[in-house]
């Protein structure tokens, strides 16, 4: 029987190239997100490879969540890794411009979302034991400031801090634990982040050369792939062209 990947956030990006990575390597897919027409196009895609089942799923939604994990059919309940994905940034103004809904949205989505997912897979996961593992995307914006990041960056310093103390609490039963943080990647990402604007998206990727969503889906895929004994605990990639600034100082 093959192993079975649950994806967030599989309808783009770095979840939607993980998808296509796991089936490459001949693993059974649950993907999830909120948007139907994207999943359903992708098991098209992908069914002809290997076994997919897809739900529509808000990660916000702790008891929708519950659903789907109790709904799972048979051969695709012995899930042996969590591929925490879904996410967003919103509102790349200031923090003092920036509107307190779209806080709310990346707390609800990138934390609060996390957490319920995890919480309703770990009995499945602890039950597949050795081998079983997390990956919850975190962001070098866990870890580094920078202008606009406020809540968003905060969001993934939660990440970052929960996969570790997830791995203490999972001692003993097998189940890995790591935290994936990108840097700058070409996704729908930045479209996300203002609201549609092209231009911007095309501006920040242009000229250079970003990472791209299957450099992503390899590294998870890679992770989950290593023997049993082996559990990386954070990954921190970014683009070759990209790297740290100097600090910033506000003068006379
Ligand atoms: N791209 C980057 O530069 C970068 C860097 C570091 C970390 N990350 C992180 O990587 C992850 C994936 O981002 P990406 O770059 O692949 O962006 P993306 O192309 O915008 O994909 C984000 C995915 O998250 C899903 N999603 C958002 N809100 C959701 C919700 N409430 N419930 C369920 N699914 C939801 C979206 O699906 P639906 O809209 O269909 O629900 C979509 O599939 C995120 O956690 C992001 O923070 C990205």
């Amino acid at each position: 029987m093959s192993d079975i990947v649950l994806i967030t956030g599989a309808t783009s990006g770095f979840g939607r190239a993980a998808a296509r990575r796991f089936a490459e390597a001949g693993w059974s897919l649950i993907l999830t997100g909120r948007r139907a027409e994207r999943l359903a196009d992708l098991e098209k895609e992908l069914s002809d490879k290997v076994a997919v089942h897809t739900a529509v799923l808000d990660v916000r939604d702790a008891e929708a969540i519950k659903g789907v994990v109790a709904a799972l059919p048979e051969g695709f309940r012995a899930v042996k890794a969590l591929i925490n994905n879904a996410g967003l940034a919103l509102a790349p103004e200031p923090a003092q411009k920036a509107d307190l809904d779209d806080w709310h949205t990346m707390i609800d989505t990138n934390i609060t979302g996390l957490v319920n997912v995890t919480h309703a897979l770990l009995p499945t996961l602890i039950e597949t034991g050795a081998g079983a593992s997390i990956v919850n995307l975190g962001s070098v914006a866990g870890q580094w400031p920078y202008p606009g990041s406020h809540v968003y960056g905060a969001s993934k310093a939660f990440v970052q801090q929960f996969s570790y103390n997830l791995r203490c609490d999972l001692q003993g039963t097998g189940v890995r634990v790591t935290d994936i943080a990108p840097g700058m990647a070409e996704t729908e990402f930045t479209l996300v982040r203002t609201g549609g604007d092209q231009a911007a998206s095309d501006k920040l990727y242009g000229d250079t050369t970003p990472l791209e969503a299957e450099d992503i889906a390899e590294l998870i895929c890679y992770t989950v792939s290593l023997p049993a004994h082996v559990n990386v605990n954070r990954l921190e990639v970014m683009p070759t062209r990209q790297a740290w600034s100097a600090f910033a100082v506000d003068r006379d």
